[in-house]
């Protein structure tokens, strides 16, 4: 059934036909009758044209987060995957202006400051590099980056330590640096220690976080690896009514040194050891991206819909409350996310697919089961973000 992209009901379609045809024979078949939908019929090597970009930004935002299905036909390099993100960001018109906007904006895209970016890509960034499931793996071989020089010269410092030739004991293997814990130690531990698994929205420090992601999909194991989402808006919905007056008055700070410990921590134990390459850098980071200011509930830009901004990654404190009080709050809103009514469970089917997930109004959780299955490589570009508003539609100024 194709009709008009704004007379489209979309609930009474999935009731009644578990799917909603569009015009120029594009199926969106919900995952859930709440968030997540797959995309079938769009090869996204071609460019979209205006009427694409238009009908695939209502099932968007009606779903929230979108998985195009490749079914084995096709799979993006990063040209592509780079023109279908500025193709978003241009037709949403999202033209942020932010102090951050030299340190984290190339050509139209984020540019994340501190993760390894695609060698001539300073906008991609290849998770494979950081996550891995149960054990991290490192590059892949045909992976080229930048922005790696942290980690590169804990190496070089890791060479110069002199061997203790009088001893038996073996010297202390020292691990190359990786900026986070994933997988089995950060469960066992019921800790997050770096966010991929744990609920969270992306780049919460920065003034203006991304308005959207796309993952595309470059190695996958055969099974696991899959992406839970979590609709904070729907979670804010569930919320008791005075509960959700109250929240709705509160501001936040987020820190990215909240999510990443790892990195003072390295800097630390390096400036201990007499290279203070890594201190220097950090340092140079807090200046650049101080914790950022938000709504603890964000009106989203476009719909309107209210949803809990609040995020377990990158979320410090609730501010001008005592800290019990604002660990009881962010502890009850961080629970939303957990119920499995509020999400959608994405399975990656096919190297290929490409997901896109609203990141002012999701939380997504990468799954950190395939340790041993096999390595899991997908590539990251956020698309930029628009000013936050507080649900009485005031922008929160950043500092
Ligand atoms: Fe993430």
């Amino acid at each position: 059934m194709n009709a008009p992209i704004d007379a489209i009901d979309w609930d009474a379609d999935a009731a009644r036909f578990g799917r909603i045809e569009l015009d120029g024979g594009i199926t969106v078949v919900p995952e859930t009758p709440l968030i997540g939908a797959s995309i079938h019929g769009v090869d996204l090597r071609e460019p979209l044209e205006a009427g694409r970009l238009a009908a695939l930004t209502q099932a968007f935002l009606r779903y929230k987060v979108l998985m195009f299905r490749s079914e084995g036909a096709w799979r993006l390099d990063v040209d592509a995957h780079t023109r279908l993100c500025r193709e978003l960001s241009e037709h949403w018109d999202i033209r942020p202006d932010t102090p951050q906007k030299e340190q984290n904006h190339s050509s139209g895209l984020t540019v994340h400051p501190f993760l390894p970016w695609q060698r001539g890509y300073s906008h991609v960034w290849p998770t494979s590099s950081v996550t891995g499931g149960g054990k991290q793996y490192a590059l892949r071989a045909s992976e080229d980056v930048e922005n790696f020089e942290p980690f590169a010269a804990e190496k070089r410092s890791v060479r110069k330590k002199p061997l203790r030739a009088s001893s038996n004991v073996a010297p202390r293997k020292l691990k190359p640096h990786r900026p986070g814990q994933f997988g089995a130690a950060a469960i066992a531990g019921d800790v997050v220690k770096n966010g991929a698994n744990g609920f969270h929205f992306d780049d919460g420090f920065f003034d203006q976080p991304p308005s959207a992601v796309v993952l595309n999909s470059i190695v996958l194991p055969p099974v696991g690896g899959d992406t839970i989402f979590a609709d904070m808006g729907a979670a804010f919905r569930g919320l008791p009514d005075e509960v959700q007056a109250w929240t709705s008055e509160l501001t936040q700070t987020m820190d990215w040194r909240h999510a990443f410990p790892i990195w003072e921590q390295q800097a630390a134990r390096l400036a201990e050891q007499g290279d203070d390459i890594l201190a220097r850098h950090v340092e140079t980071l807090i200046d650049a991206y101080p914790p950022s200011r938000q709504p603890l509930i964000r009106r989203h830009p476009a719909t309107g819909e209210f949803s809990i901004y609040a995020n377990q990654g990158f979320t410090r404190a609730v501010e001008d409350v005592e800290p019990e009080e604002s660990d009881r709050i962010l502890g009850f809103l961080y629970r939303m996310a957990e119920r499995p009514e509020y999400q959608v469970r994405l399975r990656w089917n096919d190297v290929g697919d490409v997901c896109l997930y609203d990141n002012r109004i999701t939380n997504h959780y990468a799954v950190s089961d395939y340790g041993d299955v096999g390595p899991r490589a997908l590539h990251h570009i956020a698309l930029l973000g628009e000013p936050t508003e507080t649900p009485a539609g005031e922008v929160v100024t950043w500092r």
